[in-house]
């Protein structure tokens, strides 16, 4: 049946406690997958997730695991294989953000931001491509990105830092990773209702004045992503490399200063 077109997949999505993170879980899950939950913190999270995908009839793993610590990475990547004995699809998902002019940016907020927008996703891929290599195995980079990899994000420089750094890994290692037959790609969300979003979704002005930038009119959803995230990793994606999927109802093309 179409809607178990990832039987037999493992796959591992980081920052999957709440959010993108965790619609993707749920929905690769959903879609026949064996997914590893990987959370920082939030081990509430995490166990929903897991109870999201098991109610779905899917296989569930719980891994806590920081991405922006290497120790952490490998623990993630040795977890699955014990587990399931292979992996198949790797979902960069967590991610972070933190507002502030950019001369008020401290050392300390940079790196954590760096760290997990883009250390993360860098390390994390390349554990899970090493055992793919050794083993002579296809895979999927799915990194969760942001049209701030492309657009503008006055007060939030080094998140858009870390997002233009995620466009260029995802091209680069399109090439590297090809003849491995390992593909690489990028989702570029717009505004999508997450906790990531909760200030926003708090300040009705900024919202409605964000909303107006949207030409479907309205926050994206968790779900809508998801579908997408689970297209990519689908073999009708097979020969789909290299490339950025914007999901913004349109906000890029339309985007303005106020
Ligand atoms: C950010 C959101 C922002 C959206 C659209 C996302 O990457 O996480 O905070 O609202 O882009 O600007």
């Amino acid at each position: 049946m179409s809607d178990k077109k990832l039987q037999g997949k493992i796959a591992i999505v980081s920052g999957a406690s709440s959010g993108i993170g965790q619609g993707i879980a749920v929905r690769l899950g959903r879609d026949g997958a064996s997914v590893v939950v990987d959370y920082r913190h939030d081990k509430a999270g995490g166990d929903e997730t897991i109870r999201q995908i098991q109610a779905a009839g899917g296989k569930a793993l719980l891994v806590q695991a920081d991405v922006s610590k290497l120790d952490d990475i490998q623990k993630l990547v040795d977890a699955t294989w014990e587990k399931f004995g292979k992996a198949d699809i790797l979902v960069n998902n967590a991610g972070v953000e933190k507002g502030a002019d950019f001369w008020e940016v401290s050392e300390k907020d940079y790196d954590m931001v760096l760290d997990v927008n883009l250390k993360g996703p860098f390390f994390l891929t390349q554990a899970f491509v090493k055992k793919l290599i050794e083993k002579n195995i296809p895979g999927r980079v799915i990194n969760i990105s942001s049209v701030h990899e492309d657009m503008v994000f006055p007060h939030f420089a080094s998140y858009c830092a870390a997002k233009g750094g995620l466009r260029m890994l995802m091209r680069d290692l399109c090439v590297e990773l090809g003849p491995k037959n390992i593909t690489v790609n990028n989702i570029a969300p717009g505004a999508i209702s997450t906790p990531i979003n909760t200030a926003l979704l708090n300040d009705k002005p900024k919202l409605n004045a964000l909303l107006n930038n949207i030409p479907l009119g309205r926050l994206g959803s968790v779900d809508d992503v998801a579908g997408l995230a689970a297209f990519l990793a689908s073999d009708e994606a097979a020969y789909i490399t290299g490339s950025t999927y914007v999901i913004d109802g349109g906000l890029m093309r339309n985007y303005k200063e106020q």
